[in-house]
C-alpha cells in the first residue's frame, strides 16, 4: 500500500534587482516583446531583440531579431523564440516571449502573459536549465499593477513546474523543481514586486496541492487519508481551526446524504470544517463548500469503465477549498471564511445505498435517489444545509464536479456559475477574470425547478428528461438546502482535469477554483467594505 506524501513544493527562488539583466549571470534570459512597439517603451521590439540587453561576455549572432523572424517568430503569436548564445564554450539561452497587443481584451492580455512564462518553463525543462533572468515587462502592457505583474510571474512558473511523479520511478523522467529567479525591474517598484512575489509563491503552492490530491488514486487518497490531509492543512496556523466527523458523527449529525453515497465503501465517509478567523473585528463571513468524492464509480447505478479512472478527481472542489484556506492562512484576508468539505466514495456493493432509497438529509428535506450516480448532490446538500444552519453568512460558493453535463456545455476552459445574486455572481466573475480560472453563467431560472419535483420525497436527485439542462437542474437541486443566503454553485466538472493547450498545466488536475477562491477572498473587503450586513 502507498502512503499519501507529502506533496514535494516546487522551488522556486527569487531574487529582485534593479541591474539591468545584462549584468545578471544565467542560464536562460528570457525578455518580452510588445508587438505594438512603442518609442517610449523600454520592452519594445527593437530594444529586447538588441545587443546591448544581453551581457557582454555572451557570444550571440549578430542579427537577433532577424534570426527570430527566419524561424517564424512573431512578438504577438504566443509561442517563444529562442537562441542559442555561448559563454565560455557553454550554452547560453535567449527567450523571448512575445506579449498580447494593447488592443486585446485585459484578461486575455494576462493569460497570455501567463502562457508564455509557461512555455519558458517547458523549454527550460527540455534544455535542462533553471537559472532565468528576466527582464520583466512593464506591467501597464499586461494590464496590470507591479503587485500582480510578481503574483503572475511567480504562481505560473510554480504552476508550470508541477509534476505529479511520486509514483514514477525513473529519475530522468522527473523534471526540474527548483528554479532560481531573478527579477529585474527598476528599484521603486521592488516592494510591490516582493509583496506580489510572496502572493505568488503561496497561490502557486496552494494550487500545485490541490492538484497533487487530485492527482492521488483513489486507493491512496481515500476519504479518511484525504480528511487527514485536509486537517493537516491547519497545523501551525493560529488563524485556522478544523474539526473533523467520521461517520457515526455524520449519521448522528443527520446527514443521510453522505452516510449514502458512503455506504457502498469500505472507507467511512468524512466531514471536515476548517474555519479562518480574519483579524479585523467585524468582518463579514463567507462559506465555502467542496464536493469530494475520493472515487466516483456511480455506485449501483454504474458509470460505464471507459474514462472511469477520471472520477478519481471527483474530490477536486473540496481539494480546491482545502488549498484555498491554507493560502489564505498565510495571505490572512480581510474575512473570515469557513470551508466545509463533504468527502466519501462512491461504490456499489452488498452494502451500497440503492435506486430507488429516500434520504432525510442534514435540514430534513427529503430525497429520492433515483440514480445513485448523481451522489455529488448528495452529500453538497448536507454541507450547504449545515454551513447555512450553523453560521451566519454573507456569501457561500460551492464548488463540485457535478454533471458530464456542464463540462459538455462549456468545455475545457470555463467553469459553469449558478446563481441568483447578482452582486455575486459579478463579484465572481470579475475574480474568475482576473484570476485565470473563469466562470461563465448558466440561466439559473425558476422555469427549471419543477425538474426535480419527487412523486415521494421532497425533491428528485435527477432532473426529468424534458428539462434536459442537466446541469441546471442540478443546481436546482441544491437549491433545497441553501435557505436564503447569497449563494453560488459553481460546477468544475469540465476545469478540473486534462485541460487542453494552457501551457501552464500538464495532463492530470488543473487545481481550479484555487485562485479564483484566492483572488475572491482577497478583494473582498475592497468591494464590500467591512460589513456584516447581509448582501442584497
Ligand atoms: N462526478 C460526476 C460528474 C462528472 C462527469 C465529473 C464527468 C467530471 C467529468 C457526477 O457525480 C455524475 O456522475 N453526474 C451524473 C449525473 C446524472 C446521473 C444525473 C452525470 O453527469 O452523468
Ligand atoms: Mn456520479
Ligand atoms: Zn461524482
Amino acid at each position: 500500500m502507498w502512503v499519501v506524501q507529502v506533496y514535494g513544493v516546487p522551488m522556486v527562488q527569487v531574487t529582485i534587482t534593479n541591474k539591468p539583466v545584462r549584468e545578471l549571470r544565467a542560464e536562460g534570459y528570457v525578455f518580452f516583446v510588445s508587438p505594438d512597439g512603442g518609442h517610449h517603451d523600454p520592452t519594445s521590439a527593437e530594444v529586447a531583440l538588441s545587443r546591448a540587453v544581453i551581457p557582454a561576455d555572451v557570444q550571440v549572432p549578430t542579427d537577433i531579431g532577424a534570426l527570430l523572424k527566419k524561424t517564424g517568430w512573431r512578438a504577438g503569436s504566443g509561442t517563444v523564440g529562442e537562441v542559442m548564445g555561448l559563454r565560455d564554450g557553454k550554452p547560453v539561452y535567449l527567450f523571448y516571449v512575445g506579449l498580447a497587443a494593447a488592443s486585446v481584451d485585459k484578461a486575455d492580455r494576462i493569460e497570455f502573459y501567463r502562457c508564455g512564462i509557461a512555455k519558458i518553463v517547458r523549454l527550460c525543462e527540455r534544455l535542462k536549465i533553471t537559472q532565468l533572468a528576466l527582464d520583466l515587462p512593464d506591467p501597464v502592457l499586461l494590464g496590470v499593477d507591479e503587485c500582480d505583474c510578481g503574483k503572475e510571474t511567480v504562481a505560473t512558473i510554480i504552476m508550470a513546474s508541477y509534476q505529479f511523479n511520486q509514483f514514477i520511478t525513473d529519475p530522468a523522467r522527473h523534471l526540474p523543481q527548483e528554479y532560481e529567479l531573478t527579477l529585474s525591474v527598476s528599484e521603486p517598484l521592488h516592494e510591490a514586486l516582493q509583496v506580489g512575489v510572496e502572493y505568488g509563491q503561496r497561490i502557486g503552492h496552494a494550487v500545485n496541492q490541490a492538484r497533487q490530491w487530485c492527482d492521488l488514486p483513489a486507493d491512496t487518497l481515500t476519504p479518511v487519508e484525504f480528511g487527514k490531509c485536509i486537517q493537516s492543512v491547519v497545523h501551525g496556523h493560529d488563524g485556522l481551526t478544523c474539526q473533523l466527523f467520521n461517520r457515526k458523527e455524520i449519521e448522528a449529525l443527520g446527514m443521510e446524504g453522505l452516510a449514502g453515497v458512503a455506504k457502498g465503501s469500505q472507507h467511512e465517509p468524512r466531514f471536515v470544517v476548517i474555519e479562518y478567523a480574519s483579524p479585523h473585528p467585524n468582518a463579514p463571513r463567507i462559506g465555502l463548500v467542496g464536493k469530494g468524492v475520493t472515487f466516483d464509480s456511480g455506485g449501483l447505478s454504474i458509470k460505464p469503465s471507459a474514462c472511469m479512472d477520471e472520477m478519481k478527481d471527483d474530490m477536486a472542489g473540496a481539494a480546491a477549498v482545502a488549498a484555498t484556506m491554507q493560502a489564505i492562512a498565510h495571505l490572512k484576508p480581510h474575512v473570515n471564511v469557513v470551508a466545509c468539505m463533504a468527502i466519501a466514495e462512491n461504490l456499489p456493493s452488498g452494502t451500497a445505498m440503492k435506486p430507488g432509497d429516500i434520504l432525510r438529509h442534514y435540514n430534513g428535506v427529503t430525497s429520492e435517489v433515483k440514480n445513485t450516480d448523481a451522489e455529488g448532490r448528495l452529500i453538497i446538500a448536507d454541507a450547504l444545509a449545515y454551513i447555512v444552519d450553523k453560521y451566519k453568512l454573507n456569501a457561500l460558493v460551492d464548488l463540485a464536479t457535478l454533471t458530464g453535463a456542464c463540462s459538455h456545455a462549456l468545455g475545457p476552459f470555463f467553469a459553469g456559475i449558478m446563481t441568483k445574486n447578482h452582486g455575486l455572481q459579478e463579484q465572481l466573475l470579475r475574480a474568475g477574470r482576473t484570476s485565470g480560472d473563469w466562470l461563465w453563467p448558466l440561466p439559473f431560472h425558476d422555469n427549471y425547478k419543477p425538474a426535480v419535483a419527487s412523486d415521494v420525497a421532497d425533491v428528485c436527485n435527477i432532473g426529468k428528461s424534458q428539462y434536459r439542462a442537466g446541469a441546471i437542474t442540478a443546481g436546482f437541486f441544491l437549491e433545497h438546502f441553501v435557505g436564503d443566503v447569497p449563494w453560488a454553485h459553481l460546477d468544475i466538472a469540465g476545469v478540473s482535469f486534462n485541460v487542453p493547450d494552457k501551457a501552464y498545466f500538464r495532463p492530470g488536475a488543473t487545481g481550479f477554483g484555487v485562485r479564483l477562491l484566492i483572488e475572491l477572498l482577497m478583494r473582498w473587503h475592497h468591494e464590500n467594505g467591512n460589513t456584516i450586513e447581509k448582501r442584497g
